[in-house]
């Protein structure tokens, strides 16, 4: 994983892989939901690699061991609707204990702005460190808009999370939310004029529900 900035992009061969799969246009929605499962997880690994830990005594079937378990801090997902959602499952796996909250956002295909639909966030927001999921930053705009309406709520700390990542997005989130970790799968090229990633991998939302 290299970092610029508070900007973290993955180079783990695994998650490339998989990303080289998630892009391919004859990956089908099951491998597609499969993938972006299995890259979230990956992704989880390496965004949680900051979480304290404790030493503790256990009792080996030989003797007593010192070893280290997680201590103090207490996670929240946050998927941004719809195709964060595909991401929940993985992270979920790594980190069974984190509560979810949502946020629905669609992006207006003319103004590419996004328009707020649903807000559900855990009551014991301001006790927790959340990481927000959504596998396409292209304009920014959804995650910025998303990490502003977590703020109000005053969690510990916010990180975003996705896979594929314009730097248009980076840029804006980055200056909306200096305090913001960012971890994307990787950094494409631009956005075409209709605000999708080239290369990309199209409408996330849609390969992932087979929508359309
Ligand atoms: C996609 C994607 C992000 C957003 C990114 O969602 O999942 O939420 O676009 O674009 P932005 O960075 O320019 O805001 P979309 O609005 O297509 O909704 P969907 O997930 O319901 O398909
Ligand atoms: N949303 C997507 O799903 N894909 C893009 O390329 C841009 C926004």
């Amino acid at each position: 994983m290299t970092e610029k900035n508070n900007v973290f992009i993955m180079d783990h061969p695994l998650i490339q892989h998989k990303i080289a799969l998630l892009r391919d246009k004859n990956t089908g929605s099951k491998e597609f939901r499969e993938l972006i499962s299995e890259v979230a997880m990956l992704m989880c690994y390496e965004a949680t690699r900051d979480l304290p830990l404790k030493e503790i005594e256990v009792e080996t079937p030989l003797e007593i061991a010192k070893a280290n378990i997680l201590y103090g801090r207490k996670l929240a997902f946050i998927p941004i609707l719809r195709a964060g959602i595909g991401m929940i499952d993985g992270a979920v796996k790594l980190v069974p204990a984190a509560k979810i909250g949502h946020i629905g956002l669609y992006r207006d295909p003319g103004t590419l702005k996004p328009v707020e639909y649903f807000c559900k966030l855990p009551g014991d927001i301001e006790e927790r460190e959340v990481i927000v999921l959504d596998p396409m930053l292209a304009t920014g705009g959804s995650a910025t808009d998303a990490i502003n309406m977590i703020k109000k709520r005053r969690p510990k700390s916010i990180k975003f999370m996705c896979i594929i990542s314009a730097p248009e997005g980076i840029k804006f989130l980055s200056e909306s939310h200096p305090d913001v970790k960012i971890y994307c799968g990787v950094e494409d090229k631009k956005l075409n004029d209709h605000g999708y990633i080239l290369p990309g991998l199209g409408d996330a939302g849609d390969r992932i529900f087979g929508t359309k």
